[in-house]
């Protein structure tokens, strides 16, 4: 049994969806699944769980939205090294340099990532609900 959470910031909708989907995922051995759009959580959400999946879409000019999402990610700096997170998040027009990104910023921090980051093209299809719920189980194992 894990405490998994899934902390997200979504503006449209979209990385609601792979957050809904990647908490469905963590679902499997009784694990304690919590969701939590990152304007209700603190870091102790952070540190008090086995498995940290953090989602946001591209926004800006490839940067990660800033008013709650970036600050939240650097307050993270100090409580993730060597536990096992998860990135995620929709984007549009670019090339996924903000993943990228925040994949190298996390590693940075120590943090035991799991996946590379995954990205879907806006709204996620089936295929990409999958993607989500794969990563969730990983996640969650
Ligand atoms: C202000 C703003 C800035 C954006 N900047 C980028 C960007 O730099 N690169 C990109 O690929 N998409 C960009 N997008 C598109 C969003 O990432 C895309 O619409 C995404 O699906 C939004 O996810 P959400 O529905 O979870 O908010 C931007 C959207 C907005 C509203």
């Amino acid at each position: 049994m894990k405490k998994v959470v899934v902390i997200y910031w979504s503006g449209t909708g979209n990385t609601e969806l792979m957050a809904n989907a990647l908490a469905d995922g963590a679902n499997i051995n009784d694990n304690e699944v919590r969701i939590l759009r990152v304007e209700d959580a603190s870091k102790e959400d952070v540190v008090n769980a086995d498995a940290v999946a953090l989602g946001c879409p591209s926004m800006g000019a490839e940067v990660l939205e800033e008013s709650f999402m970036e600050p939240f990610v650097e307050s993270l700096s100090d409580v993730v090294s060597g536990k096992p997170v998860a990135l995620f998040g929709s984007y549009d027009w670019g090339d996924g340099e903000w993943m990228i990104d925040w994949v190298e910023r996390m590693n940075g921090y120590g943090a035991n990532l799991i996946g590379e980051g995954l990205i879907i093209h806006l709204t996620p299809e089936e295929d990409g609900i999958n993607k989500c719920k794969s990563l969730g189980q990983e996640l969650g194992k």
